[in-house]
């Protein structure tokens, strides 16, 4: 992994990044998938479940994960075209069942809408 990236919990400061990498990596996402109205109901739940990879000064990469009493659930894992391969959708993964595990939920499923970029 690229020694200089910082995987952390989203704040409210990535949200231009988050918002332009999404629109980059998910450009045919629902009307209901909109990047900003999902954010703002993310952090309205389990908002410590929402991960971002920051290097080089922006957004890289992001995952969200959720818990839905039986499963741990990963949504919108994404990584910037150019920074693909380099571990960066691995860390993601790796915070996000760290903290599913650490609060006793599950990590078992993931969805893909897109396939593999
Ligand atoms: C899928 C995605 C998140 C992977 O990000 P990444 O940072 O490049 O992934 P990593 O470098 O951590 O790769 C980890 C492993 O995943 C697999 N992998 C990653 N990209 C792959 C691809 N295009 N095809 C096949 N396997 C792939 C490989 O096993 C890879 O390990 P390796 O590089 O040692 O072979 C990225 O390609 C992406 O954003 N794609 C578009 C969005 C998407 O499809 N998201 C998933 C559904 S929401």
């Amino acid at each position: 992994m690229d020694l200089s990236l910082e995987i952390r919990p989203f704040t409210p400061s990535d949200q231009t990044g988050v918002v332009q990498l999404w629109g980059q990596v998910f450009p045919n996402d629902p009307p209901w998938n909109d990047p900003a109205e999902l954010i703002r109901r993310k952090l309205s739940v389990q908002p410590e479940l929402f991960f971002v990879a920051h290097g080089s000064g922006r957004i890289l990469g992001t995952v969200l994960a959720g818990f839905d009493g039986v499963r741990g659930w990963i949504y919108h894992l994404a990584v910037q075209p150019e920074a693909r391969r380099r571990g960066i959708a691995s860390g993601l993964m790796s915070a996000a069942e760290e903290a599913l595990r650490a609060a006793h939920m599950f990590p078992a499923a993931s969805i893909s809408s897109p396939p593999l970029g």
